[in-house]
C-alpha cells in the first residue's frame, strides 16, 4: 500500500524538518520551482488531483482561472476543518506540517503567489503550534522567504487563527475573516480565482489537497493518478467514527470501497451489531442505507449513488441509532452555525431543527413529516452558500429513507429507540 501523508507519522518528530528532508521533503519543490507555471498546472491537472476540502473541484483546473496580470495573487489554506466527523488536516499539520508547506511552495509558484495564508481552525492548539515551528525552520532553510531554493520565487506563509465558526470554513466566509470582518460567504460571481482576498485574485485549497501536490512531483503525475481511480488521483485520508470497532484516519487508495473500508480497516460493527446506515462525506451529505454501502469512495461514484465524498468524513450508524435523534442532532448544529444572511437558511434550519425536536419527542402530528420535507426543499438552492443545502440534504435523504422511523415516533408519541428489540446480529458483512 502506498503512503504519501502519512508515510512518516510512525517516525519520532515526524513533524520536524530534519525527519521531512531524510524522507525526500523539499525535493519535490526544487524540481517544480525549476518549471514554469503553466507546466505545473498541466501536471496537476494530469494528476487527476481533485479538492478534498468537500466539493472535489479539479485543484489545477481552479489554479488555471487565475488570470495574467499585474495585481497581488494570494493563496489560501483552507485549515478550518469544522465538518462534523472530520478529522485528517489536523494530523498533518501536527505530523508532516512540512509536507504542507513544500505543496504551499509549489501552488504558489503555480499561481504566481508571493503572500500565502493559512486558516487555521482555533481550538487546533497543537497544529498550530507546529505549523508555526515548521514555517521558521523553513524559514532558517531557506525554502521560504526571497528567492526560494536559488529561484526567483519569494514567498511569506502567515498562519491565521480562526474564532469557532463553521461557515468560516466557507471559502469565501473565510476570505473576508482574513480580511478581518465577520464570516459571512459572498455572493458569486465573482470567484475568488478572479476577485477573492482584497479583490485579488486569489486560490483556496483544502489543506489536504495542498499536502499531497509534493508527491505529484515525486512519482510523477501518471503514478499519482494510477494510486486512486481512474477519475481521482492519488490517496484519500478517510476519518472513520461512529459506531465502529477501531475508528481512526486511514490513508488509502482514492475509491476504496466502503464495505472494505468499514469491515477491514475499522474492523467492522461494534458489539457484533449490524450496519444501519452510513454519512460518507461528513455531516453535510445525504444518507446512505446498509445496502447500498458496497460504493467506491471517490467523488464520481459516491454521487452517482446519491450521496457525496464531501470531506471523507464516514459516519457510521448501527441499528441502535434512532434516525430521528440523529438527524435532530445535526439539525442542531446547522441551524446554530448559520450566519443568517439568508431568509432560507436563517429561519429555515431552526425550523426543520425544532419539527424535528417535535417529533422525537412525541409532540409532532403525522402532517408534520410532510412539513419537514417541504421547510428542507425550500431551503435547498436558495441559499448564497451551500450551508443551506448541507443542512436540508441529510434531512431530506433521512426522512426519505426512514420515514417509518419518523410516522412510529409520531404514533408512539415519542422515542421508542431504548426499548426496542433489536433485529438478530447477522455476522461479518453478511447483512450489506
Ligand atoms: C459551510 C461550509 C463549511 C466548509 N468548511 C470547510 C473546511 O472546514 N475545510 C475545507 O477545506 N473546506 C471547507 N468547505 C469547502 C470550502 O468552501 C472550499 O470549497 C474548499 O476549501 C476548497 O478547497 P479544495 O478545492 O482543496 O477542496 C466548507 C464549505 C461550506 C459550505
Ligand atoms: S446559506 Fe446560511 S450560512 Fe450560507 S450565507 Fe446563507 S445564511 Fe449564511
Amino acid at each position: 500500500m502506498v503512503r504519501i501523508l502519512t508515510k512518516y507519522w510512525d517516525e519520532k518528530d515526524s513533524h520536524s524538518i530534519d525527519v521531512a528532508l531524510k524522507s525526500g521533503g523539499y525535493q519535490s519543490a526544487k524540481k517544480a520551482l525549476a518549471l514554469r507555471p503553466q507546466e505545473i498546472i498541466e501536471e496537476v491537472k494530469k494528476a487527476k488531483l481533485r479538492g478534498r476540502g468537500g466539493a472535489g473541484f479539479p485543484a489545477g483546473q481552479k489554479w488555471s482561472f487565475v488570470p495574467d496580470d499585474n495585481k497581488p495573487h494570494y493563496l489560501v489554506i483552507n485549515a478550518d476543518e469544522g465538518e462534523p466527523g472530520t478529522f485528517k488536516d489536523r494530523y498533518i499539520m501536527e505530523r508532516s506540517p512540512h509536507m504542507l508547506i513544500e505543496g504551499i511552495i509549489i501552488a504558489s509558484y503555480a499561481i504566481r503567489a508571493e503572500t500565502a495564508f493559512v486558516y487555521i481552525r482555533g481550538e487546533f492548539q497543537k497544529a498550530y503550534e507546529r505549523l508555526k515551528s515548521a514555517i521558521e525552520e523553513a524559514e532558517q532553510r531557506g525554502f521560504l522567504g526571497r528567492g526560494i531554493l536559488g529561484s526567483k520565487h519569494n514567498l511569506r506563509i502567515h498562519l491565521i487563527r480562526g474564532a469557532g465558526a463553521y461557515i468560516c470554513g466557507e471559502e469565501t466566509a473565510l476570505i473576508e475573516s482574513v480580511e478581518g470582518k465577520a464570516g459571512r460567504p459572498r455572493l458569486r460571481p465573482p470567484f475568488p480565482a478572479v476577485s477573492g482576498l482584497y479583490k485579488s485574485p486569489t486560490v483556496v485549497n483544502n489543506v489536504e489537497t495542498i499536502a499531497l501536490v509534493p508527491a505529484i512531483f515525486e512519482l510523477g503525475a501518471e503514478k499519482f493518478l494510477s494510486l486512486g481511480s481512474p477519475t481521482d488521483g492519488g490517496t484519500k485520508l478517510y476519518c472513520v467514527s461512529g459506531h465502529v470497532k477501531k475508528p481512526g484516519l486511514f490513508e488509502l487508495p482514492m475509491g476504496t470501497n466502503l464495505r472494505d473500508i468499514i469491515f477491514d480497516y475499522a474492523g467492522g460493527i461494534v458489539s457484533g451489531r449490524n450496519l444501519k446506515a452510513v454519512l460518507p462525506g461528513g455531516s453535510s451529505t445525504p444518507v446512505i442505507k446498509a445496502d447500498e454501502c458496497n460504493v467506491n469512495m471517490d467523488f464520481d461514484c459516491v454521487k452517482k449513488i446519491g450521496s457525496m465524498l464531501g470531506s471523507g468524513a464516514i459516519i457510521v450508524m448501527d441499528d441502535r441509532t434512532c434516525m430521528v435523534r440523529a438527524l435532530e442532532s445535526l439539525l442542531e448544529f446547522y441551524a446554530d452555525e448559520s450566519c443568517g444572511q439568508c431568509t432560507p437558511c436563517r429561519e429555515g434550519c431552526p425550523w426543520i431543527y425544532k419539527i424535528t425536536r417535535r417529533i422525537e419527542k412525541g409532540e409532532a402530528e403525522p402532517k408534520d413529516i410532510d412539513l419537514l420535507l417541504e421547510v428542507s426543499e425550500n431551503i435547498l438552492g436558495n441559499t448564497i452558500c451551500p450551508l443551506g443545502d448541507a443542512a436540508a440534504m441529510p434531512a431530506i435523504s433521512i426522512v426519505t429513507k426512514f420515514r417509518e422511523e419518523f410516522e412510529e415516533h409520531i404514533k408512539r408519541k415519542g422515542c421508542y429507540f431504548d426499548n426496542l428489540p433489536l433485529a438478530p446480529v447477522l455476522e461479518g458483512r453478511s447483512m450489506v
